[in-house]
């Protein structure tokens, strides 16, 4: 392996119609300020009837596609992180491949539930630094809406719909610097969604089901070990981190994390409260906010991560 991947643009895209907390207080029993002190999220959009996960992903890869200055034919690889797919197959990926009408390269989703994108992320590393792939296409995409018990307060409020994405490219200058990523399949049950399709028919619940306050701890846990990893496997203090990234599920999870691992929360970026937790979209939609804010610039240390369902999780640290 030779070379860097280097991200050269990103996209985001989150769909029309928004769901304020104040909306959901007459769909179940809650509060905005419970709503808001409990996880920091004001509001989410959701997906229009009709509309795809590959829909949202083609909007946010346009404008990945448009800031990287790069057009769909140059693009051979595409991976679209996804836990809500359009359909069992085929993937979303080939979906928006099609979309975007390229007819060359490789395409593939990547199911890693909210860490689906830093999974995606080190998976397009590998294939751009090979030299197997120049030009690759990463995407976080999600309609969670879908998947939510609309009758259950302790799940429906935290989740939203939405997309983000980048463009992963060959570069002599430094990009990715490393990437690392976990899975414990005993944690299964904490995070779910367990109905299968079986002739004709969902089997079995189709809706989420969590234990908030084990995902809480786990996910406190496996964060701030995940981080000293990456800044111990690349030689940096926390102080070298420009911009954290972290999946954005809950204000209070990356408090708790930035708190254990000294990071000013100035450094800290924070979307959540506009989209609530999008899953794989949301550490990409993350990035284009800040990048579009001016809060992130060329040559920064950013250390994104993603946790979730598996239960995985994961670092990528990169210069942008
Ligand atoms: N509105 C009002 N009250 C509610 C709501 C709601 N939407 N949901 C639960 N409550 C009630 C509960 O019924 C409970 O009432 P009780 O004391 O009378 O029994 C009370 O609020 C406290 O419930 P807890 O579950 O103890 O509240 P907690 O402070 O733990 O917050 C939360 C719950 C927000 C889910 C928290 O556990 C959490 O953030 N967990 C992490 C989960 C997460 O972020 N998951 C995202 C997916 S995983 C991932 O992306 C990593």
């Amino acid at each position: 392996m030779t070379g860097y991947a280097r991200i050269t643009g990103t996209g985001s895209y989150l769909p029309d119609k928004v769901l304020t907390n104040r909306d959901l207080e007459s769909i179940v029993e809650t509060s905005d300020e419970w709503i808001v002190a409990r996880t920091g999220i004001r509001q989410r959009h959701v997906a229009a009837e009709g509309q795809f996960t590959s829909d949202l992903a083609l909007a946010a890869s346009r404008k990945a596609l448009a800031a990287a200055r790069r057009t769909p034919d140059d693009v051979d690889l595409v991976i679209v992180a996804t836990s809500t797919p359009d359909m069992v197959f085929p993937s979303s990926a080939c979906l928006l491949q099609g979309k975007l009408g390229v007819t060359h390269g490789a395409a593939f989703d990547l199911q890693a539930v909210c860490s689906g994108f830093v999974y995606a992320l080190a998976t397009a590393d590998l294939f751009v630094r090979s030299g197997r792939h120049r030009c690759a296409l990463v995407v976080g995409a999600e309609i969670f809406s879908r998947i939510l018990d609309w009758k259950d307060r302790s799940t429906c409020v935290l989740f939203g719909d939405g997309a983000g994405a980048v463009v992963l490219e060959a570069s002599d200058q430094p990009g990715i610097l490393s990437s690392h990523l976990h899975a414990d399949g005993r944690h299964a049950g904490i995070l779910n969604t367990p109905g299968h399709v079986c002739g004709g028919a969902v089997q079995g619940d189709p809706t989420l089901k969590m234990d908030g306050g084990a995902v809480f701890k786990l996910a406190v846990r496996v964060l701030e070990e995940n981080a000293r990893e990456a800044l111990a496997a690349n030689g940096l203090g926390i102080e070298d981190v420009d911009a954290y990234i972290a999946h954005q599920a809950n204000v209070r999870i990356i408090s708790h994390v930035a708190k254990k691992l000294g990071i000013a929360e100035s450094r800290c970026v924070v979307t959540v409260d506009r989209h609530a937790n999008t899953s794989a979209a949301s550490v990409p939609l993350a990035l284009d906010v800040a990048v579009r804010e001016g809060r992130v610039k060329r040559g920064d240390t950013l250390l994104l991560q993603g946790v979730g369902g598996g239960f995985t999780w994961g670092s990528v640290l990169l210069k942008y």
